[in-house]
């Protein structure tokens, strides 16, 4: 092989002739850690919701998706949290397709995988922001302790330290919803996927929400995919998706 002067080993590496081996090489370290679904398929009925969706979420990377009302985005978000079954397709964390494990495999590889963060919070009333937070942590099996250190942890980074042994019920609209962040966050989750999560605060609260999912991103590396209406969060997200008539658009 004759080195053209100037041009390092690298430089030729990355020269269009190398594009296979290049492509080879991303798809092999890529492919690893990965979560990906592949030709996905739903219906209720005689409604096909989704007619063959495939989608690949980057690590460390914020993903909205957007749509009209009905056209499939929860069904979608709730097949990528195998929170429901598709009909066909493949769901693939990693290595492994998920797709079809049983209910009981599928709870435990959410609760150790996947955070989840609705439009309205589904905090437990009788437990204090503080249990919350733990309670995805206890279901794992981690010490009563360890659990409290880490979700005193979350909190305070989601500005609410003063509101630990506070219920839902006595905290504001913006703060429930932290909460939940920091519930999602507790077991170091892959992903976290979120559906409509501003969809019932004000601007203000909105774009405080925002703000911290684009911050836990940056300092956390955490991975989100975001069903959203907020076309100024769709906009800033790294990649959005337009889901219509069940394709993605
Ligand atoms: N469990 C269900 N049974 C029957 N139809 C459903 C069910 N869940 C959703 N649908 C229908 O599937 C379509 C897509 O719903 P959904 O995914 O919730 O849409 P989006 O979140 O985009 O508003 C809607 O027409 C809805 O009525
Ligand atoms: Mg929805």
């Amino acid at each position: 092989m004759k080195f053209t002067k100037g041009k390092n080993i690298f430089d030729l590496f990355m020269s269009d002739k190398y594009l296979p081996l290049q492509t080879l090489i991303y798809l092999l370290v890529f492919s690893y850690h990965m979560i990906q679904i592949k030709n996905i398929k739903k219906s209720y009925g005689t409604l096909q919701v989704l007619k063959g969706i495939d989608l690949v979420i980057p690590e460390r990377q914020i993903v909205t998706i957007v749509g009209a009302s009905g056209a499939g985005k929860s069904t979608l978000l709730h097949i990528l949290g195998t929170l429901d079954y598709p009909d066909e397709g493949e769901v693939w964390y990693d290595q492994e397709n998920v797709a079809h494990y049983s209910p009981n495999k599928l709870a435990d590889f959410r609760n150790h995988n996947i955070g989840f963060v609705f439009q309205f919070h589904h905090l437990l009333p009788e437990f204090t922001a503080l249990e919350n937070v733990c309670m995805p942590a206890w279901i794992k099996g981690c010490g009563r302790k360890e659990a409290e250190r880490k979700a005193f942890e979350l909190l305070e980074l989601m500005g609410l330290k003063e509101r630990i042994s506070h219920k839902p019920a006595e905290l504001s609209g913006g703060e429930q919803q932290r909460v939940s962040v920091a519930r999602a966050l507790i077991n170091s989750p892959k992903i976290v996927l979120a559906d409509e999560p501003s969809g019932n605060l004000d601007t203000q609260t909105k774009n405080e929400l925002h703000k911290l999912f684009f911050s836990l991103r940056d300092e956390l590396g955490q991975t989100f995919v975001i069903v959203t209406h907020d076309t100024e969060l769709a906009e800033m997200s790294d990649r959005k998706i337009h889901l219509s008539d069940g394709q993605i658009a």
